[in-house]
């Protein structure tokens, strides 16, 4: 092969490469699941809660944007896990006023296949979950409405106690909802697990006396993110705050979930994710 030939070859199977990795990006990995699953350590838990299995899932972004039937595969097989306790860590659904009332009746639709869990099915609200500008508490109410016909909670700067087992849910910090102070004061039991939504939640409000996990999610992982690099595109101040487990100080640590849907579909080594945590007893606190 000479070398006109070589560099003719060489170019078409770069150009052949990239269009396989846009395709992927944009076609296959944002329904590309993966059930990541891990211990959680919670101090003073319940006997009878220590081997409970609780799924999280983020970021659904019901809507436009994301496959319905993705998503009704992801909750089915939720649902064959049988989980003891769901929580969704906000953003159920990609807002857009031009659609109207047909997107709660689509919402609706869609959490009407919800898997809830044996003893609890909780959630909190994400800054979608609000609207045009995050502030539309009319569009929240009707999400939580539906949520809630759903069977799942929602806690809105409260506590709920399952089983001995605090947890504590915290509104929307872009919403400007957050009051973290009045979910805690509502605590009865040592055992405790934070929901938030945006992992800045972990610095920018009060957290008096909380030890433990916080779960979040909000950054989609970045989305996407090229190998040994962090992602360009991340929706939070604090940019550690990535994906996975993140240590904020030495009473507390964050679990980012890469999230379920998206906001534009595209995906790149960041693959969307539920996680299927197995409640522990921790003893070294
Ligand atoms: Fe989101």
């Amino acid at each position: 092969m000479n070398r006109r030939r070589f560099l003719q070859v060489a170019a078409i199977g770069t150009a052949a490469a990239a269009v396989g990795t846009v395709g992927y990006t944009l076609a296959i990995e944002p329904h590309w699941l993966e059930i990541t699953a891990r211990d959680l350590p919670i101090t003073g838990l319940p006997a009878s809660l220590v081997g409970a299995r609780l799924v999280q899932l983020s970021d659904l972004h019901i809507g436009p944007q994301v496959s319905d039937v993705y998503l009704r595969e992801s909750f089915a097989r939720i649902r064959a896990l049988a989980p003891d306790i769901v929580v969704v860590t906000g953003d159920f659904i990609s807002y857009f006023e031009e659609r109207g009332a047909a997107q709660f009746e689509h919402l609706r639709s869609m959490l009407a296949e919800f898997p809830t869990g044996r003893l609890a099915t909780l959630g909190i609200l994400g800054n979608h979950d609000y609207g045009t500008n995050w502030r539309d508490v009319v569009v929240a109410s009707k999400v939580v409405a539906e949520a809630e016909r759903a069977g799942i909670r929602i806690l809105r700067n409260e506590t709920h106690a399952v089983n001995g087992l605090d947890v504590i849910g915290v509104d929307d910090l872009w919403a400007r909802q957050s009051d973290s102070t009045r979910a805690l004061n509502a605590r009865s039991n040592d055992a405790a697990l934070g929901l938030v939504h945006n992992p800045d939640a972990a610095d920018k409000l009060a957290w008096p006396d909380y030890r433990g996990w916080m779960l979040a999610g909000h950054t989609h992982g970045g989305q996407c993110k090229a190998p040994f690099l962090p992602p360009p595109l991340l929706p939070v101040e604090n940019k550690r705050y990535v994906s996975g487990a993140v240590t904020v100080d030495d009473a507390r640590t964050l679990y980012i979930s890469r999230g379920v849907g998206h906001l534009i579909q595209a995906r790149f080594n960041v693959r969307p994710e539920i996680t299927v945590f197995t409640l522990r007893h921790r003893t070294d606190t």
